[in-house]
């Protein structure tokens, strides 16, 4: 991948809980959710009708975080509690131009700073990425996920990874001094990120 091509000045990153967020913020989600570059990648690929998002944002309101560049909101993340033992994440960049950026490894290292650091509910997250998205199982492999198995879920096969909270101590160390490389900082708190 060329890392080369990143136009965008990554600065101020914050991250917010939709709940927290403007009633405007729930509609853009169904905006952003139904483009096809990120349809194609989900489990459900059908264009989201308003109807079925508002009943989903009422439910998961407060577990979808919007991450935000400077101001302007540049991806989604949202968490699915099964039960004490675990948590499903799942993420997308809300802009096809912002591929290949190093926002998706921001969105990565803040997603888990957040399960681990902000929230600290659960031991583990667990991820169902399609066997096609390589970029995706390469990414969370890169940021200390293991695999699990494989499965299928609406005739589409993915692929299975969980990262613990003692992976996640292992692997932060190496993975935040990436991020400060692409985000050209020599030190952030991730508890100062989010506002929730
Ligand atoms: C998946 C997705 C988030 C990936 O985002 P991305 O912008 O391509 O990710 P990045 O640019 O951060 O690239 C990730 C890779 O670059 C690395 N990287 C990024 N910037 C870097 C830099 N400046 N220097 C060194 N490495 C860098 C990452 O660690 C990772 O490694 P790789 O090149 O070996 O793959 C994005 O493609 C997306 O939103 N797709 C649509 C929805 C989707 O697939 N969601 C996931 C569903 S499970």
């Amino acid at each position: 991948m060329n890392h080369g091509n990143n136009n965008y000045t990554i600065k101020d990153i914050r991250f917010a809980l939709l709940n927290k967020l403007p009633y405007e913020y729930g509609l853009k989600l169904l905006e952003w959710r139904n483009q096809k570059f990120v349809r194609d990648k989900m489990f459900n690929d059908k264009v989201i009708a308003l109807n079925e998002h508002i009943e989903y944002i009422k439910k998961h309101g407060n577990n979808i975080l919007i991450g935000f560049n400077n101001e302007k909101p540049f991806c989604v993340i949202n968490f699915i509690y099964y039960d004490v033992s675990g948590i499903e994440l799942g993420y997308y960049l809300i802009d096809n131009e912002l591929i290949g950026s190093g926002f998706g490894a921001i969105m990565e290292f803040f997603s888990l700073c957040y399960i681990f650091e902000v929230e600290k509910k659960i031991p583990c997250v667990f991820c169902r990425t399609l066997e096609s998205n390589s970029s995706v199982v390469n990414l969370h492999k890169r940021f200390g996920y293991s695999f699990v198995g494989k499965g299928i879920t609406n005739s589409k096969t993915y692929i299975l990874q969980r990262i613990c909270n003692k992976d996640w101590i292992k692997a932060k160390p190496s993975v935040e001094k990436l991020i400060k490389k692409i985000m050209k900082v020599d030190d952030f708190d991730c508890l100062d990120m989010f506002i929730v």
